[in-house]
């Protein structure tokens, strides 16, 4: 089975349980209720099962992503990276990402991942950033 990147909309039970596996603080229904054109959600889902989720808010040619998380069980093994990279591959009308700086990793492994997904840390707007080039 491979691992897929999808725009979740209408969630099934099994991926309620999974998103409450994800984020544990989040009311997955109260979520599933706020998404629309503009407020997306991404998972990667492998099995059956999302491992890790995304959330993305566009405004015209930005996107700010918010929430990025993967399983425990399932980290570094390259699900993160995938699940960044095929978000941004799928709203190719974006050109200018934002990404919150709201992880619960330490600083420098969330330096170390941003790195390695393209992102610079922007100081002035306290987040990571990326310029997609035409
Ligand atoms: C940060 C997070 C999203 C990374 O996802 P992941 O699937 O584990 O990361 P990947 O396997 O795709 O990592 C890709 C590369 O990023 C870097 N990286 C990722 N996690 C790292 C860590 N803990 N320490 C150092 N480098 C790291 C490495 O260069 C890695 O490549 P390598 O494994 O070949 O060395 C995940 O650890 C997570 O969900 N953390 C908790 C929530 C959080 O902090 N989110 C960040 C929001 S800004």
């Amino acid at each position: 089975m491979k691992l897929t990147i999808i725009r979740l909309q209408h969630f099934s039970i099994q991926d309620h349980s999974d998103l409450q596996k994800i984020w544990p603080q989040a009311d997955s229904h109260r979520l599933e209720s706020q998404l629309d054109e503009r407020h997306r959600l991404y998972a990667a889902r492998f099995n059956e099962r999302l491992l890790a989720a995304v959330q993305l808010v566009i405004t015209g040619n930005e996107g700010r992503l918010s929430q990025l998380m993967v399983r425990e069980v399932t980290r570094r093994r390259g699900v993160g990276l995938y699940l960044l990279e095929d978000t941004l591959a799928q709203n190719p009308h974006v050109t200018r990402w934002q990404i919150a700086n709201d992880g619960t990793d330490g600083a420098e492994a969330i330096a170390a991942f941003m790195q390695a997904a393209g992102f610079q840390f922007d100081a002035e707007l306290k987040c990571y950033i990326h310029q997609q080039s035409r």
